[in-house]
C-alpha cells in the first residue's frame, strides 16, 4: 500500500511541471492575443512607398489615411495628426470610409479634417459609409452647397471633395489632375448598366497628358479586373478592404486572387476577408502594378474598422507615397 502511495505521489508531482508549462504558454498566447488587439485598434504604423513616373518632373509626397471609420489617436487624433505633420506632405488623401454610417456625431471627424487642413491640402472621396450615412438621413451631396451632406461638411471644414469629380492642381511646379469617385470603375467589357453612368467621368477623368491620381475607394477592379492595365489612370489610392481584417501569415497562399508577379513575392501574409472578395483574398496592402510597371495603385490597410470583423495582427496604417520622376 505504502509503495503504492509513493509511487501515485512520483506521478502527480511528474503532472505538475507539465501543466505549469502547459498554463504558461496559454496566458502567454491569450497575453499575445489581447495585446494584438489593442495594436490593432490604437497602435500606428507608417508605410512609406515611392512611386516613378515619367510624366512628373519633381518629387512630392502624399499622406494616405483610409477608412478611419471614426477611430481616434490620443486626445483629439494629436497622435494622428502628429504624425502626419512629422512626415511633411504635400498632399494629404482621405479615399472614403472618415465616418461610420451610424455614427450620429461627426463633429470629431470634421475638427480631424480642419487640424489636417492646417498641414497640407486635404482632399477626400467618398466611400461607402458617407454615402450610406447620407442615403440614411435623406441628405445628398452638391458640390459647394452648405448642405447636411457628411462630404458638404468636410467641405466646409477646408478639405476639397472629390466626387465624380477632379481638379487641375500645381504640385512642386507641375500639373496633376487629382480626381475621385465612390464605385467600381469597371471597365467597357465587364460593365453592367448601372455601373455605367460612372464612365463618362472616368473618361474624361483620363483624357489628359499630365500625372492622374485617383481617389478610389474601392480596389476590386484595380485587384481582380487587371483595371491598372484598361485605364490610364497613373496612380491609384484606395482602401476599403482593411488589409483583410484578421491578418495572418500563409493566409495569402489560400486566395484565389494573386493578381501577378508582385503578389507572388509575398503570397505568405494575407487577411481572413473583404468585401467583394470575400474569405482568404490574399496580399490586400501595397503598391501594385500595371503589366508594364507605368501605372500604380496603392492600397491601405486603413486605419479603423467597422464592428463586423475585428481588426487583428493589423496595425493601423499611415501610408506614405513618395512620387518622383523615372
Ligand atoms: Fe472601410
Amino acid at each position: 500500500m505504502q509503495k503504492e502511495a509513493v509511487q501515485k505521489q512520483t506521478v502527480q508531482k511528474k503532472k505538475h511541471p507539465i501543466l505549469r508549462v502547459l498554463a504558461a504558454i496559454l496566458a502567454a498566447l491569450v497575453l499575445c492575443v489581447a495585446f494584438s488587439f489593442i495594436l490593432s485598434y490604437h497602435a500606428l504604423h507608417t508605410s512609406y512607398y515611392s512611386v516613378t513616373s515619367e510624366k512628373l518632373s519633381a518629387s512630392f509626397r502624399v499622406v494616405s489615411l483610409a477608412d478611419i471609420h471614426g477611430s481616434t489617436f490620443g486626445k483629439e487624433n494629436k497622435r494622428l495628426i502628429k504624425r502626419v505633420k512629422d512626415a511633411s506632405p504635400d498632399l494629404i488623401l482621405l479615399p472614403g470610409d472618415l465616418i461610420n454610417k451610424y455614427d450620429e456625431d461627426t463633429s470629431d471627424e470634421e475638427a480631424l479634417v480642419r487640424e489636417l487642413c492646417k498641414i497640407a491640402p486635404v482632399y477626400i472621396s467618398a466611400g461607402n459609409h458617407e454615402l450610406e450615412y447620407d442615403r440614411e438621413h435623406g441628405f445628398s451631396y452638391d458640390p459647394g452647397s452648405e448642405g447636411d451632406s457628411v462630404l458638404a461638411r468636410f467641405e466646409a471644414a477646408g478639405a476639397s471633395v472629390l466626387e465624380k469629380s477632379y481638379q487641375d492642381i500645381e504640385v512642386k511646379g507641375q500639373r496633376i489632375r487629382i480626381g475621385g469617385f465612390y464605385g467600381y470603375g469597371i471597365p467597357d467589357e465587364y460593365a453592367e448598366s448601372w455601373m455605367r453612368d460612372e464612365l463618362p467621368f472616368l473618361k474624361d477623368f483620363q483624357d489628359t497628358e499630365d500625372f492622374t491620381m485617383l481617389l478610389c475607394h474601392m480596389p476590386y477592379t484595380f485587384l481582380v479586373l487587371k483595371g491598372l492595365d484598361r485605364w490610364d489612370f497613373d496612380t491609384v489610392l484606395s482602401g476599403h478592404v482593411h488589409g483583410g481584417q484578421v491578418r495572418f501569415p500563409f493566409f495569402g497562399l489560400l486566395s484565389k486572387y494573386q493578381t501577378g508577379k508582385e503578389d507572388m513575392k509575398f503570397p505568405y501574409w494575407g487577411g481572413l476577408w473583404a468585401p467583394d472578395q470575400g474569405r482568404f483574398p490574399g496580399r490586400l496592402s501595397g503598391v501594385y502594378t500595371s503589366a508594364d510597371g507605368e501605372r500604380t495603385m496603392v492600397l491601405s490597410r486603413g486605419l479603423g474598422n467597422t464592428d463586423r470583423i475585428p481588426r487583428f495582427n493589423n496595425i493601423p496604417e499611415i501610408v506614405v507615397v513618395d512620387y518622383g520622376p523615372k
